[in-house]
C-alpha cells in the first residue's frame, strides 16, 4: 500500500489473493489494509493538507503536475491496459482505446481547475446599517481530507475520476480500491510519485469493504467521502458519515431504460441497443438494461439485439480477439447466474444466450430476456452483467414515461428517434442523471454524471465535480 510516500505491507502483516477471472488462477497477493491502516493513511493524508504540501502549492504547479499524470498514463498505456484486463477481466482491446486513454484525459481535463478555482464578489444590499459599505467575496476551499471508495468495473478510470477532481481542488486522499481488482490503482500509485505529487497527498489502501471500506468511511480525521458502488453499501457510507455529518457524495447503481421509438433508424438503433447493455460486459451503473422497442418495430429490434448478442466473442480478455471478457469474481457470476434463474423462473424467456459458461472462468452468456413483466425481478433489480430485458409499449405516452421512470434508480436512459421534437420532449420527462439520445455510453470529461433517486448524491466530472471536493466560504469586509 502507499502510504505517506512510503509503499509498505499492512499493519497485520495480512495479504490476499488477487485472481484472473478468465482463468480463475491466483496472479498476486496484495496487503490486506484494515482499520489501522486506514488511521494511518488518513493522518499522512491529515498532514500533507495541512502542512500544504499540496492545497498552498500554486494553482499552476498543481494543475502541471496533475497533468503530468495523464501523460506517464498514456506513456505507460499497454501496461495499464494489460493489467486491468488480467484484473478484472475486460478485453485488452478495449481497456487499451477505453479505460485507460479516458482516465489519462480526466488528469488532462482537470489539471486545468486547478487554475480555475476563483469566487465571485458580490454586491451587498445591508439595510439595517444605513450608509455602510462592504466588499464581499466567495472563496471556494479544498473540503480537505477525502476519502474515496470505489469498485472494480472500471478500476483505473474509476481511480482518475475520483483522484484528478480531488487534487485539483487542493484535497488529500486515501483511495481505498476494490478488492476484486487493486493492481491498476497500485500501479498508478508509482505514476503519481513519478509525477512528484508530495508524499501523503495521494494515499492508496487495499483491503476489504467491511473492514478497510468502513473503517474509512466513519474515521473522524476524514472530511468527506466519495463511493462509488452499490446502493445498499451507499446506505451504509451515510450511515457511517452520519456520526460526524462528514459531506458525502455518492454514485450508485442504476436500471437505465433505452426507448427505442418505431421511427428510429434501426441501423444504428439496434447496434446501439446491444453495445449499451453488452459494454464492459454489463458491468457498468449505466448499462441500459430495460430495453422498451415500439410494438411496431419489436419483434425486429429483438431479433437484431439478439443476433449481435450471439455474434458476440466471448474469452479471456488478453486474447486480443475477445469481444466480451468473464464477470469480474465468482460472487458476479453467481449473482447474474442467479437472476438467470430467478427471471425464467418468473416465466422470462432467453431469445438468446440464458446460461452461464462451462469450464474455468466466470464467463456468462450475453442474453435477451423477454416475455418478462415490469414487476419481475430482472425488471426491478439491478444485474450487472450482459443480460438485457426486451419490453413492447404502444406510442409514445403517458403509460411510456411511467414505465421508464417506474424504478428507484435514476441514473441514465437512452432514446432512438428521427424526430427531433420527440427527442426533446422525452428527455426532459426521464428522471435520470445522464440522457442519450440516438447514443449510448458516451462518457467525456466534461460532462457531468450522476444519478436521481437512489442512483446517487452530486455530480463527477465536468465542473460540476468541483462542488464534490470544495467549500464556499464567503468573507465580508467592513469598508
Ligand atoms: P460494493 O458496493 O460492495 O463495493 C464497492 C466498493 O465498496 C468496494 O471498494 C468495496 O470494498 C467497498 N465496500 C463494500 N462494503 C463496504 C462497507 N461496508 N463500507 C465501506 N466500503 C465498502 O459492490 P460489490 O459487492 O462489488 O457489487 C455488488 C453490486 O453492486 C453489483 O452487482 C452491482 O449491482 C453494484 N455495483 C455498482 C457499481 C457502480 O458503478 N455503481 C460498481 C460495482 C458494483
Ligand atoms: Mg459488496
Amino acid at each position: 500500500m502507499l502510504i505517506g510516500g512510503q509503499w509498505m505491507p499492512s499493519a497485520s502483516g495480512k495479504t490476499f489473493e488477487v485472481v484472473n477471472p478468465a482463468t480463475e488462477e491466483v496472479i498476486a497477493h496484495v496487503a490486506e489494509g484494515e482499520a489501522e491502516d486506514i488511521d494511518r493513511a488518513v493522518k499522512a493524508a491529515r498532514k500533507a493538507f495541512e502542512s500544504g504540501a499540496w492545497p498552498a502549492m500554486t494553482p499552476s504547479a498543481r494543475g502541471r503536475m496533475i497533468s503530468r499524470v495523464g501523460d506517464l498514463i498514456l506513456d505507460n498505456l499497454d501496461e495499464f491496459a494489460e493489467l486491468e484486463s488480467l484484473d478484472n477481466g475486460k478485453p485488452i482491446t478495449i481497456a487499451r482505446v477505453a479505460d485507460v486513454p479516458l482516465a489519462a484525459d480526466m488528469f488532462h481535463y482537470m489539471s486545468g481547475w486547478a487554475t480555475k478555482m476563483h469566487g465571485q464578489t458580490i454586491p451587498l444590499s445591508v439595510l439595517y446599517t444605513p450608509g455602510a459599505s462592504y466588499h464581499s467575496y466567495t472563496r471556494p476551499e479544498p473540503v480537505g481530507v477525502v476519502g474515496q471508495i470505489i469498485p472494480w468495473n472500471f478500476p483505473l478510470l474509476m481511480a482518475a475520476w475520483k483522484l484528478a477532481p480531488a487534487l485539483a481542488t487542493g484535497c488529500t486522499v486515501v483511495l481505498k480500491v476494490a478488492e476484486e481488482t487493486p493492481l491498476s490503482a497500485l500501479r498508478l500509485g508509482e505514476v503519481l510519485q513519478e509525477a512528484g505529487i508530495p508524499d501523503g497527498v495521494v494515499n492508496i489502501v487495499t483491503g476489504f469493504g467491511e473492514t478497510a471500506g468502513a473503517a474509512l468511511a466513519s474515521h473522524s480525521g476524514v472530511d468527506k467521502v466519495a463511493f462509488t458502488g452499490s446502493t445498499e453499501v451507499g446506505r451504509l457510507i451515510v450511515k457511517a458519515a452520519a456520526a460526524d455529518l462528514k459531506k458525502v457524495s455518492l454514485e450508485l447503481g442504476g436500471k437505465s431504460p433505452n426507448i427505442v421509438l418505431d421511427d428510429a433508424d434501426l441501423d444504428t438503433a439496434i447496434p446501439g441497443a446491444a453495445n449499451a447493455i453488452f459494454f464492459n460486459h454489463g458491468q457498468c451503473c449505466c448499462a441500459g438494461s430495460r430495453l422498451y422497442a415500439s410494438d411496431k418495430i419489436f419483434d425486429k429490434v429483438v431479433e437484431g439485439v439478439s443476433e449481435a448478442a450471439s455474434k458476440i466473442k466471448v474469452g479471456p480478455g488478453l486474447d486480443p480477439e475477445t469481444e466480451m471478457g468473464p464477470m469480474v469474481s465468482k460472487i458476479q457470476h453467481e449473482r447474474v447466474s442467479g437472476y438467470l434463474e430467478a427471471g425464467a423462473a418468473e416465466g422470462a424467456r432467453a431469445a438468446t444466450g440464458g446460461r452461464k459458461k462451462d469450464g474455468a472462468g466466470y464467463f456468462i452468456e450475453p442474453t435477451v430476456l423477454v416475455d418478462t413483466k415490469q414487476d419481475m425481478k430482472v425488471n426491478q433489480e439491478e444485474i450487472f452483467g450482459p443480460v438485457v430485458t426486451a419490453m413492447p409499449f404502444k406510442g409514445m405516452d403517458e403509460e411510456l414515461v411511467r414505465r421508464a421512470n417506474d424504478t428507484v434508480y435514476g441514473l441514465a436512459a437512452g432514446i432512438w428517434t428521427r424526430d427531433v421534437s420527440k427527442a426533446h420532449t422525452l428527455a426532459a420527462q426521464l428522471r435520470a442523471g445522464t440522457v442519450w439520445v440516438n447514443c449510448y455510453n458516451i462518457f467525456d470529461s466534461a460532462l457531468p454524471f450522476g444519478g436521481y433517486k437512489q442512483s446517487g448524491w452530486g455530480r463527477e466530472m465536468g465542473e460540476a465535480v468541483l462542488d464534490n471536493y470544495t467549500e464556499t466560504k464567503a468573507v465580508t469586509i467592513g469598508l
